[in-house]
């Protein structure tokens, strides 16, 4: 499974990426705004800083607009994959970019029925948002089983679907038992993901015993 971080804060981005776990980064125009810096800046920051894919979303809503965006964003870095609505002319927009060999990320996705249009689109990635559709009482991580089913039984379909929009690391794990192909994180639940209090507590103990030998393994003998 690969991990992409979910913000545009270049410090994380850093710092998680230094972990080598890092795998991409997903942006949008609100964790931009969150950013508090211009767009293109930032997206260049993250760009240099990570080589896989990093998300940079068109904010025009028709595909001239989307199309014009695209080519702008796409002169920031060749690591720069573009994100479009699922929308009508976000779907025409992905298939004219993927058609020229453009990586497009459709975002905001809450059905299967549009994610099976996304892959007819050539989309590089799906984005369903797993926490939105909970956060309504409905089962985001269905939507997930949901896709996976339709996408396998098409193996001309090369679609990955990239979940979003991820609360908790149970998300992540139920995405890797489903068989996602990327997870966006937001930093807080990456670093979750590693933490245990019996590994703690194990570590401690250990520690503990070893210091009782007066043993140190790198000082000189
Ligand atoms: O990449 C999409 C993600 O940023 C949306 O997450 O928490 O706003 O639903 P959230």
């Amino acid at each position: 499974m690969k991990f992409f971080v979910d913000t545009a804060d270049v410090a994380e981005i850093r710092d998680l990426a230094a972990t080598g776990m890092v795998d991409g980064v997903t942006t949008n125009p609100s964790l931009i705004a969150k950013s508090g810096r211009k767009f293109l800046d930032v997206l260049a920051e993250i760009c240099s800083v990570v080589d896989g894919p990093v998300s940079a979303e068109v904010t025009a809503t028709d595909f001239d607009g989307m199309m014009a965006e695209a080519a702008r964003l796409l002169e920031v870095a060749s690591n720069v994959a573009i994100k479009v609505p699922l929308t009508w002319d976000g779907l025409k927009t992905c298939k004219a970019l993927s058609s020229k060999g453009t990586q497009v990320n459709v975002t905001l996705c809450f059905s299967p029925a549009q994610a099976l249009l996304a892959a007819k689109a050539g989309a590089a990635f799906i984005s369903p948002f797993v926490g939105r559709l909970d956060d309504i009482s409905e089962d985001g991580m269905a939507l997930i089983e949901d896709i996976r089913r339709i996408y396998d039984n098409y193996p001309g379909f090369t679609t990955e679907i990239l979940v979003a929009s991820i609360r908790h690391p149970l998300h992540v794990v139920q995405s890797a038992k489903i068989g996602a192909d990327v997870a966006t994180l937001p930093p807080a639940v990456l670093r979750q993901l590693a933490l245990h209090p019996l590994t703690d507590k194990g570590l401690a103990a250990f520690l503990a015993d070893w210091q009782k030998t007066g043993q140190s393994i790198t000082a000189a003998t």
